[in-house]
């Protein structure tokens, strides 16, 4: 375990192993649709990798950043368009692909802006889910698995952009953060 964590709250193998569970719910749910996965940059990468693999139907992806927290632990409220799709997506079946929902507000602006490009059908997939901290009333089709009100690094999610690289979930320690 990275000496800067206070513990793994999940592994490796069960992490993996719930994506191909998730995997296997979209494959069964989405037989015959248009799906373009959207993955938001930067924490939802690593997932948005595995989750693709796990899907065995023809699928896209495109990818989508807009402005979180910063190297700050506590949100700002403001969701900013860094970067949009590449591709139109009117028509499709659109999956957004995001590592952890935490207050909603990125999904809750998010959902707003794809579903008025006309889609066919707008559905969140999470990696991680933090139902404690809602500030707006956003609950995900698909999540992997949900999680107290501690900040998680790793497997995409960062401090400080550091930590993305682990190939698991992990608590902080509080005094990586408030020193
Ligand atoms: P929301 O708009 O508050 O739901 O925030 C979602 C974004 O905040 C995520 O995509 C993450 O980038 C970030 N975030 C929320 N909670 C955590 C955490 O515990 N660790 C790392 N990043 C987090
Ligand atoms: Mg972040």
């Amino acid at each position: 375990m990275h000496e800067d964590l206070r513990e793994v709250l999940v592994d490796e193998v069960r992490l993996q192993a719930r994506i191909k569970e998730l995997g296997r719910q979209i494959t069964a749910d989405y037989q015959g649709k248009d799906v373009i996965l959207v993955g938001i940059l930067k924490g939802a990468l690593p997932f948005l990798a595995d989750l693709m693999r796990a899907i065995e139907l023809d699928v896209s992806y495109d990818l989508m950043a807009v402005s979180s927290y910063g190297a700050s632990t506590k949100t700002s409220g403001t969701v900013r368009i860094i970067k949009d799709l590449d591709e139109e997506i009117e028509g499709k079946d659109v999956i957004i692909v995001e590592d952890i929902v935490d207050t909603g507000l990125t999904l809750n602006y998010l959902l707003e802006n794809l579903r008025s490009r006309k889609v066919n059908s707008l559905k969140i997939c999470t990696l991680l889910d933090k139902p404690s901290r809602r500030k707006v009333d956003i609950k995900p089709d698909y999540n992997g698995f949900e999680i107290p009100d501690v900040f998680v690094v790793g497997y995409g999610l960062d401090y400080a952009e550091k930590y993305r690289n682990l190939p698991y979930i992990g608590v902080l320690k509080e005094e990586v953060y408030t020193k």
